[in-house]
């Protein structure tokens, strides 16, 4: 919805290009934006083309990159896209709607050995067997309501009383799956701190453990002069720092912030410096 960057264009003097993978998130953010113009301009691009979207306006450099990462709330507001697991729509979760296969064209052809991976590895679902063995006998599944129903059914009565809905983990992994989100962002990570001009500063919110620890594990390996391991005593890697962490820890929502903006209670902020 352009949020961030009203804000930035409200703080700064800069230029700003906005990218999003979601044509339809273009026409709310433009409107909104609408009194920065000129100063803004906005594509419907992946932030995995950032440098080639930035040429195509001159810059070879820029001041400061931010990824928000995941979905937004327009798109989980919004059943035809099919990210929900609490409205019923067609099992979609794409960014892009005019690219890729559906979550339903995979999730109906992949093999279970293969669901259980994505549970696993981009939900960290304790449950990915059971879950993909019922994915496997009730093929074809079409819809968001008949996916979360299955997965609430295999979890049991219990799972409806833990913090997070119990569908959460599998909706989250089927559609970090569909989207190649993690691909995408270990890809983006090194290309934008290469982009940033000497002290500029790049800034990136996660929204779960997943996606918040390759952002840590890059940030971390990225600000070290030397990468090999501890029990290496002379180093021959010949890496060499490209950024200092600006943030140790992540920077989390205060109760304040929470109570106007639910949403932001798992945001984490990590920031770096370009050397
Ligand atoms: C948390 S929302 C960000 C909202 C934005 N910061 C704002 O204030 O309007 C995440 C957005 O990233 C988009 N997105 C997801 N993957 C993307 C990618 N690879 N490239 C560009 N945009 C992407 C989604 O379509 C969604 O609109």
């Amino acid at each position: 919805m352009g949020g961030h960057s009203e804000a930035l264009l409200e703080h700064c003097t800069h230029q700003l290009l906005g990218l999003d993978r979601d044509a339809a998130a273009l026409p709310h953010a433009t409107d909104r934006l609408q009194k920065y113009a000129p100063r803004f301009q906005l594509k419907h691009r992946s932030y995995l083309d950032m440098v080639a979207a930035a040429a195509e306006l001159g810059w070879h450099e820029v001041d400061g990159i931010l990824l928000d990462l995941g979905f937004s709330s327009v798109q989980v507001a919004t059943p035809v896209r099919g990210f929900s697991f609490q409205l019923d729509g067609p099992l979609d979760m794409r960014y892009d709607c005019a690219s890729g296969d559906t979550a339903a064209d995979w999730l109906n052809a992949a093999r279970e050995s293969e669901i259980v991976q994505v549970l696993l590895a981009y939900g960290e679902e304790p449950q990915s067997r059971a879950i993909a063995r019922a994915i496997g006998a009730e093929r074809p599944i079409h819809t968001t309501k008949q996916l979360s129903e299955l997965v609430e059914r295999v979890k049991g009565a219990g799972s409806r009383r833990a913090k997070i809905h119990p569908a959460t983990r599998t909706f989250q992994a089927i559609r970090m799956f569909v989207n190649d989100e993690l691909g995408i962002l270990k890809k983006a990570l090194p290309q934008a701190i290469r982009l940033l001009r000497t002290g500029g500063r790049l800034a990136v919110i996660s929204f779960h453990s997943v996606e918040d620890r390759v952002v840590k594990r890059f940030f971390q390996e990225a600000s070290r002069n030397c990468i090999c391991p501890p029990e290496k005593l002379l180093c021959d890697c010949g890496h060499v720092a490209t950024v200092k962490r600006v943030t140790r820890k992540p920077i989390r929502a205060q109760s304040r912030e929470i109570a106007r903006n639910p949403r932001s209670r798992s945001a984490r902020l990590r920031v770096v410096e370009a050397l």
